[in-house]
């Protein structure tokens, strides 16, 4: 008898794990939870939401799940897979205590500090009157975080004065980002390419993804405002075997270890977002899981069996495994409903999927997507993610953008740079 999988969550990501997980020659079926209309073809969805623990845990234990694969922040950040394990089935993802990587930027920022991993210096707060006053002595531009998730948005770059206090005022006496913002991180302003490192762990072993690249402002140019991500490209070209050395060095093993020292193994992937300033690599933030979406990219390229890998994390076996990567590349074009990441509207026909995937190097994953009588309509900011292999970056990116081109959808908003916005001439540097 195959296994059974229960995947929490509904994004692109999900999607891309799903069809992933599908392929394993040790999965009987897929579950996702709430998952979206993509994942029909290769899974069953299944009707709670993702902050129904009980339901879900309840669920788990009707199809007797073998494994709960706990994808999101909120949902690490609350323990539900401490929850999953307490009622005896089998989680993958950090623990409550080891997702405060995460869930906590003040947490986070202080572990840093306590294992000397590089990241920009920082003062925390949790009364609004001292953050007032050691603002007045900061210079500009200046850099202040809500500590607790706000999904992508808590991270506010004050270029004058007046922002820095306007934001500071929303965060912890308006209640911008709710209890997110009781505490935050005022901390100095970096500058340089930014790359997305991925790491799977037991708690003891860990091994890296390839480096990648995501696309967070919304428009060209690295314009307009922060999103989810708009567009990935992995394995990106230019990152050298020494910049990685240190990466792993400095930034993935420090967490481990350290995490393992305190009686909170880290056991699940470790996702460090990183800035190449002029002074070498620095942490900009940890995430406790998946990228999204670099994950739509990443999967497209690993070629080890991703039940092997997680099982292995759950086992402490992961130094047994061998994470096999291909060598090609991987893109993906995220195609947002207009206005997002502000306000847009929803319900619109969604038409051209199939002619875009008819070429089997083009896989759409769905985000914000779903069925109203029979018509796929878009019910998301981040609707579809186009995700596309090929021998090189441009190969790759041409796959993508003539796929996005044939689907089509009202307001459909897409960044038309993805793979050549950054400036990337610094990472030769390291
Ligand atoms: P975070 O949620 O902390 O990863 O921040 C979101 C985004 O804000 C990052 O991807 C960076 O583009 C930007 N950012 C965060 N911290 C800094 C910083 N100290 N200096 C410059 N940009 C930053
Ligand atoms: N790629 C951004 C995120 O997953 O947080």
């Amino acid at each position: 008898m195959g296994k059974k999988i229960l995947i929490i969550g509904g994004i692109a990501r999900d999607h891309a794990l799903a069809w992933k997980f599908a392929q394993s020659p040790v999965v009987e079926e897929v579950f996702v939870a709430p998952g979206n209309p993509g994942v029909n073809s290769v899974a069953t969805q299944v009707d709670i939401a993702v902050d129904a623990y009980d339901q879900l845990i309840a669920f788990a234990k009707e199809k007797a799940i073998d494994l709960a694969y706990v994808s999101g922040d909120d949902q690490l950040g609350d323990g539900l897979v401490d929850l999953f394990e307490k009622a005896g089935i089998r989680a993958f993802g950090p623990s409550k205590a080891a997702a405060r990587i995460e869930a906590s930027k003040a947490f986070s920022k202080d572990f840093m500090k306590g294992h000397g991993i590089p990241t920009a210096a920082y003062e925390t707060f949790d009364e609004y009157e001292k953050a007032v006053t050691y603002l007045a002595g900061q210079s500009v531009p200046i850099v202040i975080k809500a500590s607790g998730l706000a999904g992508g948005k808590g991270a506010v770059i004050c270029h004058t004065a007046n922002e820095a206090e306007t934001t500071l005022r929303e965060m912890m006496q308006d209640n911008k980002f709710g209890a997110a913002g009781n505490e935050v991180v005022i901390e100095e302003f970096m500058s340089g390419p930014e790359i997305s490192i991925h790491a799977f762990s037991d708690g003891t072993n860990y091994v890296l993804f390839p480096p990648a690249q995501d696309h967070k402002a919304a428009l060209d140019g690295n314009k307009g405002l922060n999103t989810g991500g708009m567009g990935v490209v992995a394995p990106l070209s230019g990152v050298s075997e020494e910049l990685m050395v240190r990466i792993e060095k400095e930034i993935v093993a420090p967490v481990i270890d350290g995490m393992r020292a305190a009686g909170t193994p880290f056991v699940g992937v470790l996702y460090p977002g990183i800035m190449l300033t002029d002074d070498g690599p620095k942490v900009l933030e940890y995430n406790a899981r998946l990228g999204d979406p670099e994950t739509q990219a990443y999967l497209r390229l690993l070629e080890a069996d991703l039940m092997e890998v997680v099982e292995a994390c759950l086992d402490g076996t992961l130094d047994q495994v061998d994470v096999r990567w291909s060598g090609k590349t991987a893109v993906n074009i995220v195609l947002a409903s207009g206005g997002y990441p502000a306000a847009y509207e929803k319900g619109k026909v969604i038409s051209g999927i199939e002619k875009a995937e008819g070429d089997g190097a083009v896989i759409v994953f769905h985000a914000g997507t779903a069925l109203e009588s029979d018509r796929l309509v878009t019910s998301g900011g981040r609707v579809l993610s186009v995700s596309a292999i090929g021998d090189d970056l441009d190969d790759a990116l041409e796959k993508a953008y003539a796929a996005a081109d044939r689907i089509q959808f009202e307001g459909k908003a897409l960044r038309h740079d993805i793979g050549k916005a950054h400036d990337n001439s610094k990472l030769a540097k390291f």
